[in-house]
C-alpha cells in the first residue's frame, strides 16, 4: 500500500475504532439483550419511571426478547440508576 492510499484510508481504520470505542462506555448487558431487535439507542434515548420500563420489558419479552431473571435484574438495575425519572 502506498503512503497516499494509507492516508486516503484512514477513516475506514479509524472510525470502526472510535465506534467500537463508543460502545465500551455503554453498559454490556443492555447491548447484549437489547440490540438484535432494534438499535439500542432506542434504550437510550429517553428516561421513564420504573413502571413504564417494566411494561416495556414485558412487551419486550412478548415480542421474543430472550432473558434470564438474573439478567433481568441486572438490566432493571441499570435502567433505574442511569435511565430512570420520577
Ligand atoms: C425480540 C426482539 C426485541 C428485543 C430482544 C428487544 N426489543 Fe425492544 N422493541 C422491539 C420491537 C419490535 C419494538 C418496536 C415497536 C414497538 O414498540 O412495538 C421495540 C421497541 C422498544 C422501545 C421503544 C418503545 C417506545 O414505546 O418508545 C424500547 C424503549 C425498547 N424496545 C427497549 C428494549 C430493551 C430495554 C430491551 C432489552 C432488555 C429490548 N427492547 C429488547 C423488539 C425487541
Amino acid at each position: 500500500m502506498t503512503r497516499a492510499r494509507l492516508i486516503r484510508q484512514w477513516p475506514l481504520i479509524v472510525l470502526p475504532a472510535l465506534l467500537l470505542g463508543c460502545t465500551g462506555e455503554k453498559p454490556r448487558i443492555i447491548e447484549e439483550k437489547c440490540s438484535t431487535c432494534h438499535p439500542s439507542s432506542f434504550v437510550y434515548k429517553e428516561k421513564r419511571t420504573m413502571p413504564e420500563w417494566d411494561r416495556i420489558l414485558f412487551g419486550m419479552k412478548a415480542r421474543g426478547l430472550k432473558i434470564t431473571p438474573g439478567e433481568e435484574k441486572q438490566v432493571r438495575d441499570i435502567l433505574s440508576r442511569d435511565f430512570s425519572r420520577e
